[in-house]
């Protein structure tokens, strides 16, 4: 297939980040000889990498890169040990990747949730939880919300006169939840549209009974429902949705989350996975075209305990590079592909230690480059 040369900005950061992308961008040179595509990668410090590079977790040159690419490429960010060290706003979480995400306008945040079923030995629900499958799709809005509220104070130091009128000292935090109907219409919009190409349901997620947000958020998608007559909608607060995902996971098809709810239940939708090291994502700006800007990483963080290592899985920053195929190159033969390969290599019985399941302990784990190796091969092998 032919496509303009891709331009992707490649942020690998901290931890495990340097290694698992090592093997992501093995099988994006496999994609390329398979698939006839031009990537243009060009790599670019993130994170702690960034603040010992140029002191600054996103570098000016980082993000002039960004700017110019029709994608990032991201790694993962924060090594809990250093960050400390430094004020909350130049951390890497806060000062890189909740950074780049307002600044590109990335507001749509896919995460896909499978449970292979060569790996359904690894979930930690029972065979009869697992249901006929987990396969959710969730739908996270990433630039509103409980996040990018405003006010947002910490540690304001409030005094309040005491009754026997001494003054009493304290401190207080504020985040505000604030979300404006076009965001809730576009991020619902998205939902919608991707349940077309699934098992057309939308669980929508709120605390409508307690916060005003969720009578917005239920009100505006519901509205925005009208105009999908054949996608089935059902809403469903937060709580009961964080329970549900145990008790009855294969009801969820996508599975649409304000900011700090997507936060909180894509991690839970994860855990069912078996392994956080499976999991990708992607975060969409505003496009006009099929293909949009976008960053994807993996879902999990930069596991410091495994890092250089050679143990981390590259399982979901190889996917993450496939969903950028598929969503800001619109390559979505050979996005499948890489998942199709990823598949076959499971079902191959190769495992990285995350996937070594109760009784396999004692087996051989495949180190992170074997299982980029691995996946490569079965990719040129299609
Ligand atoms: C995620 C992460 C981030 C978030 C952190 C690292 C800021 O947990 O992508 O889910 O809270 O959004
Ligand atoms: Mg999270």
């Amino acid at each position: 297939m032919t496509m303009k040369k891709g331009k992707i900005a490649v942020l690998a950061g901290d931890g495990i980040g340097p290694e698992v992308m090592r093997e992501a961008i093995k099988v994006l040179r496999a994609a390329e000889s398979r698939y006839g595509l031009r990537l243009d990668l060009t790599e670019a410090p993130v994170g702690w990498a960034g603040i010992d590079a140029e002191g600054h977790a996103l570098p000016e040159k980082t993000l002039a890169l960004c700017r110019q690419a029709d994608a990032i490429l991201f790694g993962s960010v924060g090594l809990p040990q250093r960050d400390a060290s430094l004020p909350k706003e130049q951390r890497p979480e806060r000062a890189s990747l909740l950074r780049l995400r307002r600044e590109f306008g990335l507001y749509a945040n896919l995460r896909p949730v499978k449970l292979y079923p060569a790996l359904a030995h690894i979930c930690p629900l029972r065979p009869e939880r697992q249901g006929e499958g987990i396969d959710i799709l969730v739908i996270r809005e990433l630039t509103a919300g409980l996040y990018f509220g405003n006010p947002k104070m910490t540690e304001e130091i409030v005094e309040i006169l005491q009754e026997r009128g001494k003054p009493l000292r304290f401190q207080r935090a504020v985040d505000s939840m604030v979300t404006t109907t076009p965001e809730i219409e576009r991020i619902a919009h998205v939902a919608f549209q991707a349940a077309k190409t699934r098992r057309r349901k939308v669980t929508s997620i709120d605390k409508a009974n307690v916060l005003e947000n969720g009578v917005l958020w239920r009100d505006v998608v519901s509205q925005v429902g009208r105009g999908y007559p054949d996608i089935a909608l059902e809403h469903m607060f937060v709580d009961n949705g964080a329970m549900q995902m145990i008790l009855r996971p294969a009801q969820f098809d996508v599975l649409l989350c304000e900011n700090t709810f997507g936060d909180i239940l894509s991690d839970e939708a994860a855990a069912l996975a078996g392994s956080l090291g499976l999991l990708p994502s992607a975060s969409l700006g505003q496009g006009k075209g099929p293909t949009v800007f976008g960053l994807y990483e993996p879902a999990g963080g930069t596991a410091p305990d495994i890092a250089g290592r050679n143990l981390a899985n590259p399982i979901a920053q190889i996917l993450s590079a496939a969903l950028m195929l598929r969503h800001s190159f619109g390559q979505e033969e050979a996005a499948a592909g890489i998942e199709r390969a990823v598949v076959s290599v499971l079902e191959n019985g190769v495992r990285t230690r995350d996937l070594l399941g109760p009784g396999e302990r004692g087996g051989r784990a495949a180190g992170t480059n074997e299982m980029g190796d691995a996946i490569a091969a079965a990719l040129a092998a299609l």
